[in-house]
């Protein structure tokens, strides 16, 4: 054990820990968050350094992108960096391909260019991703409008702390509708009073307790846990767990990957339990359905729900997605046919998206690897 003395160092140390946070081990994780793509001559370049500020699951930035001749561009999904427990289709990795999109596309507006996306250039794979690329996407002069949601790219958060209580008014959620600007197939839903909205927090309650009692969907989140400044500086990606106390918790031996796979762990489990009165108390929830549950689908939501985060973000409101009764991993299976029940998804139709919505405080940015990292040679 520490001495008390020691203790005290270092809690007197760990209120400047922040500060010092990606002097340690690596380039700074929040760098691509700043003026994104302003050191960019090629418009391509400049376009992607937005798009990688995407929302994605898990944030494993899943992307290979390719420059081809002087205006186009294939984008892969890096099957190195896929989420096999908990996402065993790749669906939701899917998704954050669309969001990757969307982003692209609103910085393409942004210039003033129009971007010729076309989706699975050589087919849909499945059951599986594969190999053949996700989009291909040509960058043109022909002018194009730009998009007010472009803006909000730097504010965008996933933010998983604790929301106010009101629910956000109806007219903010029916504007975060029509800024969406939903293609065919999607539709968004919102519960934020009665039995729906009791259910529905039970269910993102439950649905994540099952998630963090089946080992290898537990595992696969801890495996992408980074713990303090140096270890998400050397990542930049992944699920951060930041700040004085995970500092000093982690020096001091208390907090790692070994207490975190250890459910008796007390530390491990007041993090988890913590998680409870977010479900719980949540203000509000929203959700995104589609048609199907395609291919040519999944990239569809994945923009719509960037779009959705930004006109959230664009309002002042914080979202956090609840996925784990959405997850087709077979002890999720019973929530997936509830959580479908309560959003009204028959069928063939799919819940793609739940999410908590409300006011939350402001946090900063998760990390980014940075546009290089992402950058194959033709
Ligand atoms: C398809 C999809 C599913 C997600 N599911 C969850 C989730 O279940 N829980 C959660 O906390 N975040 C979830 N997220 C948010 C990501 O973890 C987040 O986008 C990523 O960590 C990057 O952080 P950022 O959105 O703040 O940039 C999801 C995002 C996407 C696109």
């Amino acid at each position: 054990m520490p001495s008390r003395r020691t203790v005290l160092q270092l809690l007197a140390g760990a209120a400047t820990a922040p500060a010092l946070s990606g002097c340690a081990a690596g380039p700074d994780p929040a760098a691509a968050w700043r003026a994104p793509g302003a050191a960019e001559t090629d418009p391509r370049l400049a376009a992607l350094a937005h798009a990688i500020l995407c929302p994605n699951p898990h944030n494993r930035q899943p992307w290979l992108v390719e420059l081809q001749g002087t205006s186009e561009i294939m984008l892969w999904p890096d099957l190195d960096r896929l989420l096999p427990a908990t996402d065993p289709f790749s669906r939701q990795i899917t998704l954050g391909c669309g969001a990757f999109l969307e982003l692209f596309d609103l910085a393409a507006r942004a210039q003033g260019r129009t971007a010729i996306i076309t989706p699975w250039p050589e087919g849909e794979p499945q059951p599986n991703l594969d190999t053949r690329p996700f989009a291909h996407i040509a960058l043109t002069d022909a002018p194009a409008q730009r998009d007010g949601l472009f803006d909000h790219i730097p504010a965008r958060r996933t933010n998983r702390e604790a929301y106010g209580p009101d629910a956000p008014p109806d007219s903010a959620l029916t504007g975060i509708r029509d800024d969406a600007a939903l293609s065919e197939g999607l539709s968004i839903g919102w519960s934020s009073s009665g039995q729906l909205l009791q259910d529905l927090r039970t269910l993102a309650w439950e649905a994540f307790d099952i998630e963090m009692t089946t080992p290898e969907a537990y595992m696969e989140s801890v495996n992408l846990m980074r713990i303090g400044a140096a270890d998400i500086a050397r990542h930049r990606d992944g699920l951060t767990l930041k700040g004085p106390m995970i500092e000093i918790a982690r020096t001091l031996g208390l907090l790692n990957k070994t207490t975190l796979a250890d459910l008796d762990n007390p530390f491990t489990k007041s993090g988890i339990e913590a998680f409870k009165p977010l479900a719980e108390q949540a203000p509000a929830y929203l959700w995104l359905t589609s048609a199907d549950n395609s291919r040519t689908m999944q990239l569809r939501a994945g923009r719509a729900y960037a779009r959705i985060n930004l006109a959230a973000t664009a309002r002042g409101l914080a979202m956090h997605p609840w996925s784990q009764s959405l997850q087709e991993y077979p002890e999720q299976a019973e929530k997936l046919a509830l959580a479908e029940r309560l959003m009204n998804a028959p069928g063939d139709a799919r819940v793609q998206m739940f999410v908590r919505i409300g006011v939350g405080k402001t946090i900063g940015p998760s990390p980014r690897r940075g546009l290089s990292e992402h950058l194959r040679a033709a």
